[in-house]
């Protein structure tokens, strides 16, 4: 098992790309597609616990919540790294404009939803329709998209390291305000 020798001296954190602000070791990814990839199981195993909440009001929202937060974090990497990247090594630009679409479509979905209580009758209908074009852009992506642009010669090691890099800063929490006194 390869073991790193740790340094003496003590690393800068802020300028070392391979380390977090608060100096711990950044989680590199295998490459883009994987850490996208895994998102995607991510997001499907929380629509699978929404179903399983059944009528428990409290535990629906609490998982729709999440399933927000990671499907617009993940879209937002897509947008801003992965798709545009990505496009001069895809044949077909439909392929990146409709995945595009799919997405603004499911933003607005997810912005009905968050308007609403979870009491509502089409509160059901509209998470499980989410789920639905999820389902659809996803297998897109897995079945087209990214083989393709695994068979190209797109550097998906570094797009995956600047993925994961923005995903930290999409999720960290923002420091708490000072209480007034
Ligand atoms: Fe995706
Ligand atoms: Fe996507």
């Amino acid at each position: 098992m390869a073991s790193a020798t740790p340094g003496s001296a003590k690393p800068s954190a802020s300028k070392d790309p391979g380390l977090t602000k608060d100096g711990r070791a950044r989680m590199t990814v295998e490459d883009g597609v994987t850490l996208l990839m895994r998102d995607h199981r991510t997001v499907e195993d929380l629509f699978k616990a929404y179903e399983a909440a059944k009528s428990d009001e409290r535990r629906k929202v609490e998982i729709f919540r999440k399933i927000a937060m990671e499907l617009k974090v993940h879209m937002q990497l897509e947008e801003e790294i992965f798709y545009p990247a990505s496009r001069e090594f895809v044949d077909e630009q439909d392929t990146v404009n409709e995945a595009e679409v799919e997405h603004a479509a499911a933003k607005d979905l997810i912005c009905q939803l968050e308007g609403m209580a979870p009491t509502d009758d089409y509160y059901d209908a509209k998470v499980k329709v989410l789920q639905e074009m999820i389902d659809h852009h996803v297998e897109e992506e897995e079945s087209e998209y990214f083989p393709e642009v695994r068979r190209s010669d797109m550097d998906l090691k570094a797009i995956g390291d600047q993925m994961s890099a923005r995903k930290e800063e999409l999720t960290a929490q923002p420091p708490k305000a000072p209480r007034p006194h």
